[in-house]
């Protein structure tokens, strides 16, 4: 099956290659495939209105202008200092490569998921609606490279990506050499480019290693792959609905699992992207890309990067459509196309793609992966 979408993927590139009039516009036309975080803006015209903000699909590759590029050269590595100060016990816990992920309790309780203010309503975001939940465990953070690599040490686990041979990986993080190999970039969303030998172990194609990253997220991992590790773990993914449960933090309606400041006296709290998306990246939060999975202050419950550095997938499928009714341990859709992911990444900016909230939502297909995507998961007893 994995081989066939492969396949398919690049036919379709070979297609287009051999067909002159297979131009991008054509192709954003027809196919009107956008990716995670595409342009919000760019969703309220008329050629992608029906996009919908989808997500990245191993068959929406066009080719690209080779002359244009998106990457911004001088992304400032600006170390937001007053935002890490007090964060020394965040630092001392990631430095601490062999603390496993640790879960904690989430008492059983109400909620109100969802919003009736959906800053994007294409992605199904309302209407808000009351949630019952049992207790259940959660990883205070994501998954990361060193846990992900026990889990491959110990079951020689090979991920879809391997078995594709590629993934998607922002443009803005790669070298030049990598760059000048690749033709093929998503219709809607350019900046992502299909890079041969991308996978959880070189996130930015061949030439790069996560030897210095052990602490951060594991990317370039597809839904199936976190399911496989979670269920190795004794775990499971959490449900949509204990994710955004968790991600809340105790608090109600509220738009960050802080509150709805997105700075809250002047600090960041996520990881997430400051410039001009996608062509600089300041940095300012102190990362461009991913960052150590306890960085930032925790929420009420004691998680972190709820919000920003990696999305998160969920083990629900994916409906933009829900009921008003009062449900209990909702565990979405009996079937579906897409699986759901929440939380944003540090590629997410209020200007494209307003997703580092925890009632936003977006979807790619099971076997997707990405630089910008990961996972936690969830438990019914503690590990
Ligand atoms: C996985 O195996 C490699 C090679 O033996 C080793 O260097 C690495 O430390 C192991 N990783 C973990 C997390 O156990």
């Amino acid at each position: 099956m994995g081989i066939l979408v492969g396949l398919s993927c690049w036919a379709f590139i070979i297609m287009c290659l051999n067909n002159v009039d297979c131009t991008h516009s054509e192709i954003i036309a027809e196919d009107l495939i956008a990716v995670s975080e595409t342009d919000t803006r760019a969703s309220s015209d008329s050629e992608s209105s029906s996009c919908g903000c989808h997500s990245l699909k191993r068959d929406t590759v066009v080719n690209i202008d080779r002359k244009v590029s998106l990457l911004s050269e001088q992304a400032a590595v600006k170390y937001s200092k007053r935002a890490n100060d007090g964060m020394e016990v965040n630092q001392e816990h990631s430095q601490d490569l062999d603390i496993p992920n640790k879960m904690v309790l989430i008492p059983a309780g109400e909620f109100l998921m969802g919003t009736n203010n959906p800053e994007i309503p294409q992605d199904g975001e309302g209407p808000q609606r009351r949630v019952h939940l049992d207790q259940f465990y959660i990883d205070i953070h994501e998954v990361s490279n060193q846990e992900f690599q026990k889990f491959v040490n110990a079951t020689n686990y090979v991920t879809e990506a391997e078995k594709f041979g590629d993934s998607f990986v922002f443009e803005g993080l790669l070298s030049e050499a990598v760059k000048s190999q690749i033709s093929q970039a998503v219709a809607a969303a350019p900046w992502w480019l299909p890079v041969k030998g991308a996978n959880w172990r070189h996130p930015e194609g061949p030439d790069s290693t996560i030897t210095d990253r052990l602490d951060h997220p594991v990317l370039h991992v597809s839904w199936s792959d976190a399911t496989a590790y979670c269920t190795w773990a004794g775990k499971r993914l959490p449900t949509e609905a204990e994710w955004e449960y968790a991600c809340r933090g105790g608090l109600s309606d509220r738009l960050f699992p802080w509150g709805n400041k997105l700075h809250p006296k002047g600090q960041h709290y996520a990881n997430l992207w400051q410039g001009e998306f996608p062509v600089q990246n300041t940095g300012e939060d102190g990362y461009t890309r991913t960052s150590p999975v306890m960085s930032f202050p925790a929420n009420g419950y004691g998680l972190y990067n709820m919000v920003g550095n990696a999305w998160e997938w969920t083990s629900d499928w994916w409906s933009i459509h829900h009921t008003t009714d009062e449900l209990h341990n909702p565990k979405g859709p009996a079937a579906g196309h897409d699986r759901v992911k929440k939380g944003g990444s540090y590629m997410c900016h209020k200007s494209y793609c307003y997703r580092y909230r925890c009632a936003a939502r977006s979807q790619n297909t099971p076997d997707s992966s990405a630089s910008n995507l990961g996972f936690r998961c969830a438990s019914h007893n503690k590990q």
